[in-house]
């Protein structure tokens, strides 16, 4: 087992920095258009192969985690005393992170298009442990700690990172300590150390902000996006809505820490969740993406047959920390959703909003794998407390009232991408709203009083059931009138 020194890591991460300053500049030169004209594509791929390889050839230190071998990390099992906590994590993502299905096909299609090489890229994150220990190289046979993706001890032997921040530039003392948030932690079964560390969202940013290995894009900048932006100026952490019970910062949560632990003010949960529906925790997944944004829409109410009016749309990201989507964001989808719904059910899609973000490579093809991106394309995601309109038009076909309809969608990926993977990811309904469109003032007026003044959405039936009702309270009223009784004068309408 070898455990680094501050100096010699360093010492690597100069290394490391000037190889692949030099690759930088020698992709540069290859982007440069006469490059462009006179290579292949094939040709330049195999380049890009070669120089990868020199990068990742062997070793685990080409980003700052340091080789470790596994005996040094307890596998989940280990942390038996916590069996709360073990609950929390094992649905999370992190649990299944060099498992997932949908990582799993991605790293295939990453090691197939890099001759094998960029795999230990990704599972560096993915699966510390399984990198650190090489045992990455035959998953068949590795140790479950390795496994167990980012697993309980990789981030309690965790002390600090080095600079700049992302691409696991996690700083590790694999000494069998547990470092958290407790100064007074005291456990029979390992040493404790406080970690200020823990705290920061700087321990979540070394991983949640991946940049291309070669050429440095920032595929990934969940954490830059949360620093920049309005929680990172109210110290509000990851671990405050990631960590803890609901969506939102839904603190303190008072609670034990371990089995016969003392009673804390604030415990933090291991659940992690966050918008993986279909592979993560489905319950708390949905509750988030519906806490992350909110839809208003608005348009005129009465819209004359054959006029046009026009549809406004408000999406705003008031739940999450980041822009929406955020992370992996050229695969997950997020789309808003605008149609016309006629009372005979009849639906016209009015348009559509698709946000997210597009990679392109170094020939300007779109959209390009995340190993062969160098820029991106489109990049139309919400920032923190920020709002974004879209504007849809409506033409009133023949038709007394229509629905207008508006939902915003989330998808981890693509239907096409799921099936590849075997895995089934649903479509989740983040927000919606709805507005009620009548031809004339007469039909819009006939149709709230049949709803006792709401406006909310209404359909033939109900119409139906306000014109049958109006005609029998005009017949009631004309019966007790003709009977020469002091029928309620006002009962009509
Ligand atoms: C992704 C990294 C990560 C993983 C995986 C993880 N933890 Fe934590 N854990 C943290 C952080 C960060 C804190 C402190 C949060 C803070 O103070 O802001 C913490 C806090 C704790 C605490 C202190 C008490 C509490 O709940 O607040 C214990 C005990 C703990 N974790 C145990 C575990 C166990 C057991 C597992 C595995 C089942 C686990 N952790 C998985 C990062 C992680
Ligand atoms: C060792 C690297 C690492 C660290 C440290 C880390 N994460 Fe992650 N995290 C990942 C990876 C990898 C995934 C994606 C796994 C997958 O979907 O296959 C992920 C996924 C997530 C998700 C997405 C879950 C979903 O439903 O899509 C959330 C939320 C998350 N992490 C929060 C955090 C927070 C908060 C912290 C800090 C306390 C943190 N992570 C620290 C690597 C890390
Ligand atoms: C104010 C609360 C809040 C804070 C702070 C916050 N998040 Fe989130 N996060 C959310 C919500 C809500 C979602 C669900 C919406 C979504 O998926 O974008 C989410 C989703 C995620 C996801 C899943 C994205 C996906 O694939 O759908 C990841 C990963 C993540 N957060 C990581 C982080 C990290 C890392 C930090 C800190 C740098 C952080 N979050 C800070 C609320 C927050
Ligand atoms: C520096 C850390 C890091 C590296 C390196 C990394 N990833 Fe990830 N990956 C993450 C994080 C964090 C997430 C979660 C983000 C989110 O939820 O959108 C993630 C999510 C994913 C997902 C989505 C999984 C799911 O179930 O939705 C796929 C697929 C994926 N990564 C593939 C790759 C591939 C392929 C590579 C190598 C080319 C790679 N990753 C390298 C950190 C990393």
């Amino acid at each position: 087992m070898t455990v680094y020194s501050q100096r010699e890591r360093f010492w690597w991460a100069e290394r490391v920095e000037g190889v692949i300053r030099a690759i930088r500049n020698v992709l540069e030169l290859l982007a440069m258009p006469e490059w462009r004209i006179r290579m292949r594509s094939t040709t330049r791929l195999f380049l890009l192969a070669v120089i990868a390889g020199t990068v990742f050839l062997g070793s685990g230190s080409a980003y700052a985690l340091p080789e470790i071998g596994s005996e040094a990390f307890l596998p989940v099992t280990g942390c038996g005393c916590h069996s709360s906590l073990i609950e929390d994590w094992q649905p999370s993502m992190h649990a299944k992170a060099l498992s997932d299905p949908l990582y799993m096909l991605k790293r295939d299609e990453a090691n197939r298009a890099t001759d094998g090489e960029l795999g230990e890229f990704c599972d560096s994150c993915h699966g510390p442990i399984a990198v650190m220990s090489g045992e990455n190289a035959d998953l068949a046979t590795a140790s479950p700690q390795s496994l167990q993706g980012v697993v309980c001890d990789f981030c309690h032997q965790v002390t600090g990172t080095n600079d700049p921040l992302g691409n696991v530039s996690q700083i590790l003392e694999a000494d069998g300590t547990k470092r958290a948030q407790f100064d007074d932690a005291n456990s029979p079964a390992h040493e404790t150390a406080y970690s200020a560390f823990h705290e920061s969202a700087q321990f979540c940013g070394a991983c949640h902000n991946v940049d291309h290995p070669t050429n440095g894009l920032h595929l990934e900048s969940t954490y830059t996006e949360w620093s920049e932006g309005p929680y990172a100026a109210e110290g509000i952490v990851c671990q405050d809505c990631h960590m803890t019970f609901g969506p939102g910062v839904t603190k303190p949560y008072p609670g034990t820490a371990a089995a016969g632990g003392p009673q804390r003010d604030h415990v933090y949960l291991m659940t992690f969740v966050g918008g993986n529906v279909g592979l993560g925790d489905s319950v708390l997944a949905e509750e988030r993406l519906k806490a992350a944004a909110t839809l208003t829409l608005s348009v005129d109410e009465i819209v004359a047959p054959g006029d046009m009016a026009e549809i406004a749309t408000t999406i705003t990201n008031v739940g999450a920390g980041h822009y929406i989507p955020t992370g992996l964001t050229e695969v997950r989808e997020m789309w808003l959703e605008v149609k016309a719904v006629y009372p005979d059910g009849v639906e016209e899609v009015l348009g559509t909003h698709e946000f997210g973000s597009i990679l392109k490579d170094a020939e300007g093809n779109s959209p390009a794998e995340l190993w062969e991106a160098v820029a991106f394309e489109k990049d139309d995601r919400i920032p923190p407390r920020e709002s974004v309109t879209d504007t849809f038009e409506f033409t009133m076909p023949e038709r007394d009232e229509a629905e207008i309809q508006a939902a915003l969608f989330y998808r981890s990926c693509s239907e096409e991408m799921a099936e590849k993977a075997g895995v089934e990811i649903p479509t989740t309904t983040m927000a919606s709203a709805s507005q009620a469109v009548y031809g004339s003032d007469a039909i819009a007026s006939a149709a709230k009083t049949s709803e006792g003044g709401g406006d909310g959405g209404s359909n033939g039936l109900l119409l139906s059931m306000a014109v049958v009702g109006l005609a029998l309270g005009v017949g009631t009223v004309g019966w007790f009138a003709l009977r020469g009784r002091k029928g309620s004068s006002s009962a009509e309408g």
